[in-house]
């Protein structure tokens, strides 16, 4: 175990407060100033139960447990992998500090952890008998027997904080909070997670667990793993002709993508988990161009109560990237007090309104929109906006709760976007000067820290409710 020195309890205090704080909340009771858009909610770290144990049920986690937890993140969840970001000493530190919200680890010790070696090896017997276990022990009053998370217990399960829990399609490699490999799911079936309404399956063999296991692990869609960097540096790349904000320019044909990854801020069932993200810059002019897949396009501009689909940049504004690492950046989330972030937004109901607008113009061939457009009767769409003509909106927000629109005459970003065969695909640009200063500088030399989210109109997304990334390292050209 690591020693707790006060010195790396420092460390551990000025991570915690600004890169958990947010929500874990300052006394470590969950309740973070994110936490309305947060679903499953942060961990109230004040009882000192944890979900995710090698030691069995019951117990305190080892300090290792925790760190895991803290490097790996959790998918499916809004908790990031922080192993990109902090050093592990940064890492042991916040271990320590996060034991201090709760008295349990003063006064009880962790078990020894669940023996998992050696792994049996899988057979077409071990599985079929792991899939008998699977429908005798019920595990699909809550999975569902296609493993998919729909049992008929699944929609009213509580945990011991009171919170609805989600369950996840365990065919999906992606949704596995823990790990999707034949340790990590025996080791799910031995120690349960705490907390929550999965118990450990103690009451059966060592070999029944492993049966099960290979039968889970066998319903394993492994193929649509999508690995991507939870924080990564991406290039901008110079290029000599023009630049526009063409989605299908052969341009980008060239340009080298990244894939990000994303996290859902509120659970559901296949999540966008990646942005593939490019950028080209010349001696004018910047372009992003974001792509991400989603096979249901919601792009109506018809209805106010409609999710439309959407996709932002965050940039962080001033020198946070210089001290990146000694944690002065704003929160990935929306920015905080005194650390503003620019938006760059796109809509896809803007880009239909416009492209409405455009069609009607052309039908009717010289007919004074505006009389179109109010003129009663003669109009067809209701909530054409006559004065929007770019599909994008520039924003600064330093909090949840301080979003706002930079006013009309500073706007300077264009953007289109366009949905083919499941892939919206996004491009924003903008020339390199700036009309104010809370637009974000780009620089030879100098790099920038961006971040991104993704609104899905078919999973109700809308406002804090979304997917986002953490903050990237965008390198400008020498
Ligand atoms: C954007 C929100 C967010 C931030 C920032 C965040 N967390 Fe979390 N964290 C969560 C959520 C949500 C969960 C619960 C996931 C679940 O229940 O499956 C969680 C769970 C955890 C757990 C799991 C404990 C267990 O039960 O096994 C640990 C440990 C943890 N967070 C530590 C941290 C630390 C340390 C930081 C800062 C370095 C941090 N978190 C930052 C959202 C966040
Ligand atoms: C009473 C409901 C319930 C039953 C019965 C149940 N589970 Fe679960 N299980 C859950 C919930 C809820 C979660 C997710 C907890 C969370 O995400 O915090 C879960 C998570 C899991 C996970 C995913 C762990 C990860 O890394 O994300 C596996 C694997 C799993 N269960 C297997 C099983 C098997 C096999 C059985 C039968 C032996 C079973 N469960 C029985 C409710 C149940």
């Amino acid at each position: 175990m690591e020693a707790m020195s006060a010195e790396k309890n420092t460390l551990g205090a000025t991570v915690y407060k600004h890169m958990c704080i947010y929500c874990h909340g300052a006394d470590g009771n969950g309740g973070g100033k994110a936490v309305d858009y947060l679903y499953p909610w942060p961990r109230d770290f004040r009882t000192g139960i944890y979900k995710r144990r090698s030691t069995p049920s019951g117990s305190l986690p080892l300090d290792s447990d925790i760190y895991n937890t803290i490097a790996e993140g959790i998918s499916g969840t809004g908790m990031p992998a922080w192993k990109d970001s902090l050093t592990s000493e940064e890492i042991w530190g916040v271990v320590q500090y996060i034991k201090g919200f709760s008295d349990r680890f003063l006064n009880d010790k962790p078990a020894l952890a669940v023996q998992v070696d050696p792994i049996p090896q899988a057979t077409p017997e071990s599985i079929a008998l792991g899939e008998k276990i699977y429908r005798e022990t019920q595990c699909s009053k809550c999975h569902g027997s296609d493993l998919k998370g729909r049992g008929e217990l699944a929609y009213d399960l509580f945990d011991i904080w009171d919170h609805k829990v989600f369950v996840y399609d365990l065919t999906n490699p992606n949704a596995y909070k823990y790990g999707f490999d034949q340790k990590d799911i025996y080791l799910t079936l031995t120690a349960g997670l705490d907390g929550t309404p999965m118990k450990a399956y103690t009451h059966l063999t060592d070999e029944e667990r492993w049966n099960l296991t290979h039968y889970v692990h066998s319903q394993i869609q492994g193929d649509k793993f999508e690995p991507a960097g939870f924080e990564i540096s991406m290039n901008v790349t110079t290029v000599e002709g023009e630049i526009d904000f063409d989605p299908e320019n052969p341009i980008w044909e060239k340009i080298p993508a990244h894939a990000v990854h994303t996290l859902p801020l509120s659970a559901r069932n296949n999540p966008v988990n990646r942005i593939k993200v490019q950028t080209a810059v010349n001696d004018e002019a910047i372009a992003f161009r974001l792509q991400w897949s989603d096979p249901n396009p919601d792009r109506s501009s018809t209805r106010h109560e409609d999710f439309k689909d959407a996709v932002a940049i965050e940039f962080a504004l001033g020198d946070a990237v210089l001290h990146k690492h000694g944690h002065s950046e704003p929160f990935f989330g929306m920015g905080n007090r005194a650390k503003v972030v620019n938006i760059w937004q796109w809509r896809a109901d803007w880009q239909t309104e416009i492209e409405t607008k455009k069609k009607l113009e052309y039908a009717t061939d010289g007919i004074d929109l505006d009389v179109m457009i109010f003129g009663g009767e003669v109009n067809p769409v209701d909530s054409l906006n006559p004065f929007r003509d770019v599909p994008v909106e520039e924003m600064n927000a330093e909090g949840f709760g301080t979003l706002t629109p930079q006013p009309q005459t500073k706007q300077n970003i264009l953007g289109k976007g366009v949905w083919k065969d499941g892939i919206w695909t996004v491009v924003f640009y903008r020339t390199l000067e700036t009309l104010n200063k809370w637009d974000i500088v780009f620089q030879n030399e100098r790099p920038v820290l961006i971040a991104f989210a993704i609104w899905d109109g078919s999973n109700q997304d809308r406002n804090g409710r979304k997917v986002i990334s953490m903050w990237q390292k965008l390198e400008m050209p020498n």
